[in-house]
This record gives C-alpha cells, sequence and structure tokens, in this order.
C-alpha cells in the first residue's frame, strides 16, 4: 500500500467534506491555537513560510499578512479547494497538493509551519527527515499539536460518553497516525532529532475550545472531530444519532459564557532550529 494512503483516503472522504464544510465553525474554535502557534512562530516580513497540512487555509492566509511568500501543502483536494478560494487575491499564496512526507520541497524556507497537520504520518520518523529539507539555511520550525486525549475535554468527554453507546473498539494505540499521535513529548522529541532538528523546545499550550452557542452545535461539534468523529466513521447513522443525543444532552449541563459553550484544550507548542 502507498505510503500514507489511509490519511490520504480520510481526508479526501466525507471527513474532508466535513472540514470544508465546518471551515468557519473550526477556525473560530481553535482560535486559541492559533494565536499561540502564531506568537511561536513570530513571522517576520519578507519570510518563505510552508504551512504543512495546510487545510482550509486558515494560518496560510494570517502567515501571509507578514511573509514574503507562503506555500501551503496537503493531501486534501476538497480542503485545497477551499484554501485556493479564500486565498484569491492573494498573490504571493499558493497551495501544492502533495504528501509532505515525501513531496521534494525547494530548500528555500524560513518556517516551517504547521497547525495540527504533521501528526498523520505513517512513518512520522521519515516525514519529519524529509519536512527538513524544506528549510533555507537557519531555518525553524513551528507547531501545534495535541497533548493527550485526556487532557483534552473537547474530546474525552464526547469520547466518554459515545464509547458505551457504539460497538466494542479494538484498544486505541496512541501513537497511530491521527490527531493524538505526536502527544507524548519523549516520543516527540525523539522523532524530531532522529530527523535531525535541533534546539527542539515543547511548551505546554493550555486554552479553550468554543464549541458553539447552543449544546446542539456542542453536540454537533464534539462528534464531528477527535477520536468520536473517527470512531462514528465506522458505524451506521442509527450509533450515529444516539452518540449525538447524549453527547448534546452533556453538553446542557454547561455553562454559556459570553455566548458560546467551551471545552478546555490542551496542546504542545513545538519548535526546533531545522
Ligand atoms: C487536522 S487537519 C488541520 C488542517 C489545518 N492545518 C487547520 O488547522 O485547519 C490536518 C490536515 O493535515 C493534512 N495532512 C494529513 N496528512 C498529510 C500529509 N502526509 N501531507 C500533507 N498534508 C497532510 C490533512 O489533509 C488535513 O488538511
Amino acid at each position: 500500500m502507498t505510503a500514507n494512503a489511509g490519511q490520504i483516503e480520510y481526508w479526501n472522504g466525507p471527513s474532508g467534506e466535513k472540514w470544508v464544510r465546518n471551515q468557519a465553525i473550526m477556525d473560530a474554535s481553535l482560535a486559541d491555537a492559533t494565536a499561540g502557534l502564531l506568537a511561536l512562530a513570530a513571522i517576520r516580513p519578507g519570510e518563505r513560510v510552508l504551512d504543512i497540512g495546510c487545510g482550509s487555509g486558515e494560518t496560510s492566509l494570517l502567515a501571509a499578512r507578514t511573509a514574503g511568500q507562503v506555500t501551503g501543502v496537503d493531501i486534501s483536494k476538497p480542503l485545497l479547494a477551499l484554501a485556493r478560494h479564500r486565498a484569491e487575491g492573494v498573490a504571493h499564496l499558493r497551495y501544492v497538493e502533495a504528501d509532505a512526507a515525501h513531496h521534494a520541497f525547494a530548500q528555500e524556507h524560513n518556517l516551517l509551519l504547521s497547525r495540527f497537520g504533521v501528526m498523520f504520518f505513517d512513518d512520522p520518523a521519515a516525514a519529519f527527515a524529509n519536512i527538513r529539507t524544506a528549510a533555507a539555511r537557519g531555518g525553524r520550525l513551528a507547531f501545534v499539536c495535541w497533548r493527550a486525549v485526556a487532557e483534552n475535554e473537547y474530546a474525552a468527554m464526547p469520547f466518554g460518553i459515545a464509547k458505551p453507546l457504539m460497538p466494542p473498539l479494538p484498544p486505541a494505540d496512541p501513537n497511530v497516525p491521527g490527531p493524538f499521535a505526536l502527544s507524548d513529548p519523549d516520543r516527540l522529541r525523539g522523532i524530531l532529532s532522529g530527523a535531525g532538528f535541533s534546539t527542539i523546545g515543547i511548551g505546554k499550550l493550555d486554552g479553550v475550545m468554543r464549541m458553539g452557542a447552543t449544546a446542539e452545535q456542542a453536540g454537533i461539534q464534539a462528534t464531528s472531530l477527535g477520536p468520536t468523529a473517527r470512531a462514528l466513521a465506522k458505524f451506521d447513522d442509527v450509533v450515529r444519532a444516539r452518540v449525538l443525543v447524549a453527547v448534546t444532552d452533556a453538553f446542557r449541563s454547561y455553562p454559556v459564557t459570553d455566548g458560546q459553550i467551551t471545552c478546555r484544550l490542551a496542546c504542545w507548542l513545538v519548535s526546533a532550529k531545522a
């Protein structure tokens, strides 16, 4: 099987389409992570930025406000189509459909950036070694990825409710490609140093994820993300409806603050010299 074939299928199928439909909601939800990442990245005017797993292009667009050239790379046709649409008129922003683990990048980027786009590689060590080849001399890496599911209420709460309502699942391996694949900081450090990165920084970012204004919106969002969404993708509409009702009910006891129900999110902010 082709490397990363499972992820290429996943992000070009219904899950990719769901991210397209929910782009505005997702970008608003992830505002804390985005702000943390951009502060870490400290993009300087004129820099060349590679946005890895750029999806629908939020961080590419934000980087393009300062950078001299931004290239977003992704494997998802539907997300890239939306990213290109959002970038109309931005001359120094372009998108490439390619697998970042294998693409022959020009060695010209000052910053290798990613918001939640680098946890999906079959062979993360080889993928990060390839990504490193995209850096210009003195280039740097800055990305944000998830800490463990248990620390992320937005993922742990709905999954805890969903689990008894779904057919049994095999035990989850936290290191398989997926949102939480880089959650172990020792493993993450080993992958990056093995790939040739140095001066590796792994710091905590704690924030909130905005889940929506109502329990109904929060229920939809919580079942569209993370381990609950991935598990539900395996089951039929009856199971999905049952889980959605239960998760929505759980959100009825959550306070609405400044018009939003929120859940705790927990990320790693990762930096390194390439
Ligand atoms: C969780 S989404 C994040 C998207 C975007 N960075 C954002 O924050 O909205 C993960 C993204 O990584 C992309 N991706 C997964 N594996 C990839 C690979 N091997 N090469 C390039 N992109 C990849 C997916 O297609 C998807 O767009």
